[in-house]
């Protein structure tokens, strides 16, 4: 995808990164999903003081967009950390890149692991979920 198109996602991820909630564990994440149509839909973790109702900030994001009938995704965009303003590497949890492969193509979704604009690892969902199970199972 397009340089610009990365740092934008990167951006927008960095902004939702403010509004995370997470007065538990402190560790603030933002994400910012890309519709095939080239719409943006940004998320942050939402925690919760029964812990297991935590939200992460890319299912928040990914969440938003499919109550607005947005189903297909061509990347997102993730930064997360302890100390706000500054992001390290975070990784989509399991959980994310199961939602995940229900609304992305796995070889073309694209997956930006970001501390900042500068400093970004891209990787595909292919290669973060390998041999994922879908919708392509149960047909
Ligand atoms: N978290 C995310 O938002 N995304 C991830 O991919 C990893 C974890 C959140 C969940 C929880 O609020 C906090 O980070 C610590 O696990």
């Amino acid at each position: 995808m397009e340089q610009k198109q990365v740092e934008e996602l990167i951006k927008r991820a960095q902004e939702a990164r403010e509004f995370s909630y997470s007065p538990y564990s402190g560790y603030m994440v933002g994400a910012a999903v890309m519709t095939t149509e080239g719409d943006i839909y940004t998320g942050c973790n939402v925690e919760n003081a029964a812990y297991g109702p935590t939200n992460c900030a890319e299912r928040t994001a990914i969440f938003k967009a499919v109550s607005e009938g947005k189903l297909k995704f061509s990347a997102i965009a993730i930064v997360g950390g302890k100390r706000a303003g500054a992001g390290d590497y975070a990784a989509p949890c399991g959980v994310c890149r199961q939602v995940m492969m229900e609304f992305c193509d796995p070889d073309a979704m694209q997956i930006i692991v970001a501390k900042n604009s500068e400093e970004y690892k891209l990787f595909t969902l292919r290669h973060l979920l390998p041999e994922g199970f879908g919708a392509a199972n149960l047909e």
